[in-house]
């Protein structure tokens, strides 16, 4: 390689390195603007989402010993006022809104100690399933307590080949699967805060993705959400259940680059936790298809200037 060319190849990985910490900066001012906000001064698609989101940290709470490790308290407050701004606004209750009241009382109830967890029936739930790709995908849940029991070899290879039949961008499967086996020397019991997950997840499945072949930001990072669909449905398919685990600002990615020899242009995007399970997650009940679409029919002259977002 002539200097010339070097000092060009050097100029592109600093521009791209640029682009990608700006994207980021972008992402975290999204974040804390609208986290800084009053409710009042949400609009509609921002207080749905932060119903939602507050919801689900309940709900998370509710799976754990006591308050201090649930971290529940601040988020029950926000939800509390995000609902009644909701409400004062006169918008409709859809089933997630009504699903996130639902988890308000039941985190109440944890708090006065009076209520422990509250699962569906195994009954209940198998009564509902067939095989059926509906079904499946409708069925998944996210699992956090695992029997300590070992996920045999075959099931665990099944299931990453599943995965790699997702679509990819190009068909360029740039896809590395690190496979973590627990072997229960290690303390697995715990709640369902992510530290302890990691520590109890019978299988540990991190995806990293060879970065070199994108010229687009965002394919890597949707070649391995299509990917890690096909493996939790999978999972669940055999009877397993799965967590996906964000990893890709947080994981230690030195700790793969230096005990595995993992090149700096793969990154580790995601973990899926995984084993039999131990609990009988409840579902958190979806927006309305209604809600989170629109129909643009014909040349859609006469829609233009609606406003289709909930500001
Ligand atoms: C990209 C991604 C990252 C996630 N990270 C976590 C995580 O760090 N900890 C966790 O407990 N759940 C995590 N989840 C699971 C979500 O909380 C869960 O999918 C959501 O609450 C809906 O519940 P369900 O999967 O049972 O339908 C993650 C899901 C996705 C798609």
């Amino acid at each position: 390689m002539t200097l010339k060319e070097r000092i060009f190849k050097i100029i592109i990985k600093a521009l791209i390195f640029l682009k990608k910490d700006l994207d980021v900066s972008r992402q975290r001012m999204l974040f804390y603007s609208t986290m800084r906000k009053d409710v009042k001064e949400m609009d509609k698609d921002q207080l749905g989402q932060l119903i939602r989101f507050t919801g689900h940290s309940l709900d998370k709470a509710t799976k754990c010993e006591n308050e201090s490790v649930g971290r529940g308290k601040e988020k029950k407050e926000l939800l509390e006022m995000a609902i009644n701004e909701w409400e004062r606004r006169g918008y409709a209750m859809g089933p997630d809104k009504i699903w996130a009241k639902e988890i308000l009382k039941r985190y109440n109830l944890w708090c006065d100690g009076s209520s422990k967890l509250i699962q569906p029936s195994k009954e209940q739930i198998e009564a509902e399933i067939d095989n059926n790709l509906f079904s499946v995908i409708e069925h998944r849940r996210s699992v956090r307590f695992w029997k300590r029991k070992k996920v045999e070899r075959e099931k665990i290879e099944k299931i990453i080949k599943a995965a790699t039949f997702a679509p990819t961008s190009c068909n360029r499967m740039a896809w590395h699967f690190f496979v973590v086996e627990n072997d229960f020397n290690n303390i697995v019991e715990g709640n369902s805060t992510n530290k302890d997950m990691l520590e109890k997840a019978p299988v540990r499945i991190y995806l990293a993705i060879d970065e070199r072949l994108y010229p687009e930001i965002y394919a890597p990072a949707m070649d391995a959400g299509f990917t890690l669909q096909n493996l939790v449905l999978a999972a669940h398919a055999l009877g397993l259940g799965s967590c996906l685990m964000y990893h890709c600002e947080s994981v230690n990615q030195g700790w793969f680059r230096s005990n595995f020899n993992m090149p700096d242009y793969y990154r580790v995007y995601c973990a899926v936790l995984l084993g039999y399970p131990d609990e009988i997650p409840s579902m958190p009940a979806r927006v309305s298809v209604e809600d989170a679409t629109t129909f643009i029919e014909g040349s859609n002259k006469h829609n233009i200037g609606k406003d289709y977002f909930g500001r």
